[in-house]
């Protein structure tokens, strides 16, 4: 203590303000701490994930990858609020996450997410009104904005049926977008759509993701999309899940497709997913 100027010296206050600063910057979003979850049906329990444990920071774009039936969705869904673990906890922002809440919203793969009687619009704005977030005006305007981000202003007075897969996708994301949530869950939100379609949607995620910087849990099985998607991937063993790697994957974007970088990383990837396989 001695010599130590005393807290509320000017010249001290701002020091130590910014180390609190930089303190909460760097305090993850979310986190997952040892979760384990199952399903309970009369006749068994099944465990869909055991004690998986991983950190999402803001603006992170972070993959669940990992072979079918390894808990993905579930995982997911634990994080939306859907479902409680039986082990571990999951924190958003610090605080426990114990029920769904408009800070998480989820885009799904299936494209009948949007009920087919509201126009584009009115489906962007009901979450809105919904959860009382905004009024009507302020609502339709929100819509708009992000319909636009989406490239969809033009269809904002169609109905569903009128779109593509592709395009119902697009307003699935402009909804979810629309909230504002702390963290946007997807799960292989493109995997339904063609070869080409897919690409395309990647690419406008990232373009959307540069100029709008959300914090986004994406789940998928193709190796490929995780590295092009994400900055970080979770990389999961089979069934039930847990924690095989972590994998930084920055550096990759669509531009770096077919390059020998991205084709070795993708190869140890597959190699560390097939090991997995062969050893169970
Ligand atoms: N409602 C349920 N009741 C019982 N078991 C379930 C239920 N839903 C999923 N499971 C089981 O939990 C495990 C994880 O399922 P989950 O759907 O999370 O996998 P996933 O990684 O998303 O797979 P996919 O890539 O095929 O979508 C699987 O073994 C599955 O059979
Ligand atoms: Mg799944």
């Amino acid at each position: 203590m001695r010599g130590e100027p005393p807290a509320s010296s000017p010249a001290f206050t701002p020091t130590l303000s910014r180390e609190r600063e930089r303190e909460q910057d760097s305090a993850p979003l979310l986190q997952v701490d040892n979760v384990s979850l199952e399903y309970r049906t009369p006749e068994r329990v099944v465990r869909a994930t055991h004690r998986v444990s991983f950190d999402v920071h803001a603006a992170d774009r972070f993959v669940l990858l990992g072979p079918s039936g390894c808990g993905k969705s579930t995982l997911l869904k634990a994080v939306a609020g859907f479902i409680p673990p039986v082990e571990g906890e999951i924190r958003l922002d610090g605080k426990r996450v114990a029920q769904p809440g408009p800070d998480r919203i989820v885009v799904f793969q299936e494209f009948d997410q949007l009920p087919p009687w509201k126009t584009v619009k009115q489906n962007v704005m009901f979450p809105l009104l919904a959860s009382r977030a905004l009024g009507r005006k302020e609502a339709a305007e929100r819509a708009l904005h992000y319909l636009d981000k989406v490239g969809l202003s033009k269809f904002a007075d169609v109905h569903p049926h009128q779109l593509s897969g592709g395009m119902k996708q697009r307003v699935a994301i402009a909804r979810a977008l629309a909230m504002q949530p702390r963290v946007l869950l997807m799960d292989e939100p493109f995997a339904a759509l063609d070869a080409l379609t897919r690409r395309r949607m990647q690419q406008e995620l990232l373009e959307l993701w540069e100029e709008v910087r959300f914090t986004l849990l994406f789940v998928t099985h193709s190796i490929e999309e995780a590295l092009v998607v994400g900055n970080r991937i979770a990389l999961l063993s089979p069934h039930p899940g847990r924690m095989r790697a972590e994998i930084n994957s920055h550096a990759f974007t669509l531009d770096s497709l077919g390059g020998a970088e991205f084709q070795g990383t993708a190869q140890r990837i597959h190699d560390m997913l097939f090991e997995e396989e062969a050893a169970v």
